[in-house]
């Protein structure tokens, strides 16, 4: 009966944010790293139908990095990276857009379906969702690696209007037809940036911003922008939090409230950020 009551307890705990938050967009960047064991990916993505139930707006934009390389290992294809950013050719292009939009995004969608949910999957090139052109880097070469020049959300609004959570690649469509890989941490915050998000939520394989990234209790709570900026100078951000920390400065200076960074390995992570006071994680706030 105790028992019982706690757990009557702790769903009236979070009223307070349920009201707070139904109704508004909350996009999460799955990222690939925190995607490997099945069971965990299964709880993860139930606690977004859960969400969805309780009249948020999910957005899912899955990442997918580390079963590219996996797959570019087995066919004997170079793995390269340039400030965090995978150098991309044609072919990379060609298996990116396979594990992306063909594996990954297919799992995710009967897992949701599994979960009790309903989702749709879609890749930056349905409905012409992520336009985007070949980055412009100066003397670097990324290949097939696009910038993202615009974001058209009708589908996503479509298909949430249908009951429906989108599941989005980060794949885009240059003007010439071409498909450019986008980092899936700069396409969540663009897209959160074009719906006018309340939060983004990067589900990752550490707990948050690091201040030694060797030591998992490192984490830095509360972060702003400027502070962000400072730790980059520092040269504490590397490698996939790169792209993570430039993304969550611009969506917080076009609008976003709030972007959280957790670890997608934790059980109920999410829903302890979201439906608690006593947020885990990094949180960045303006
Ligand atoms: N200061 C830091 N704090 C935390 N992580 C850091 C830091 N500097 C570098 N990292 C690295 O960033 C990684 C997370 O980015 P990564 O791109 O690997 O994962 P992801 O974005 O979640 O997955 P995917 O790229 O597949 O979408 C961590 O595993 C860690 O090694
Ligand atoms: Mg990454």
């Amino acid at each position: 009966m105790k028992r019982a009551i706690q757990k009557a307890e702790t769903l009236v705990e979070a009223l307070p944010y349920i009201k707070e938050f139904s109704g508004s967009t909350i996009v999460i960047k799955y990222g690939g790293s925190a995607m490997n064991d099945q069971d965990l990916r299964e709880s993860t993505l139930k606690d977004i139908v859960l969400l969805k139930y309780l009249g948020m707006r999910p957005v899912i934009v899955h990442g997918g990095g580390k079963h590219i390389s996996e797959l570019l290992k087995q066919v004997g294809k170079e793995v390269k990276f340039l400030d965090g950013l995978r150098v991309t050719d044609k072919e990379t292009m060609k298996f990116t857009q396979m594990v992306l939009a063909g594996q990954i995004n297919k799992d995710m969608v009967s897992d949701i379906h599994k979960a009790g949910g309903k989702a749709c999957g879609l890749s930056g090139k349905d409905g012409h969702l992520l336009e985007a052109k070949k980055m412009d880097s100066g003397s670097k070469d990324y290949g097939f690696v696009g910038e993202i020049t615009q974001v058209n959300t009708e589908l996503i609004d479509l298909v949430h209007s249908g009951g429906f959570i989108p599941v989005i690649s980060p794949i885009a469509v240059s003007a010439e037809g071409d498909s450019l890989n986008i980092n899936a941490d700069i396409a969540a915050a663009e897209i959160a940036i074009a719906l006018n998000a309340e939060k983004i939520i990067y589900l990752t394989d550490v707990n948050g911003i690091l201040r030694n990234v060797d030591d998992p209790t490192s984490t830095i709570s509360h972060l702003t922008p400027s502070e962000v900026e400072v730790l980059d100078k520092e040269g504490i951000l590397n490698e996939g939090m790169v792209p993570k920390m430039k993304s969550c400065i611009r969506a917080i200076k076009l609008g976003v409230k709030k972007v959280h960074i957790i670890n997608g390995t934790t059980p109920h992570s999410m829903l302890l950020e979201i439906f608690t006071q006593s947020g885990i994680g990094t949180e960045i706030v303006a």
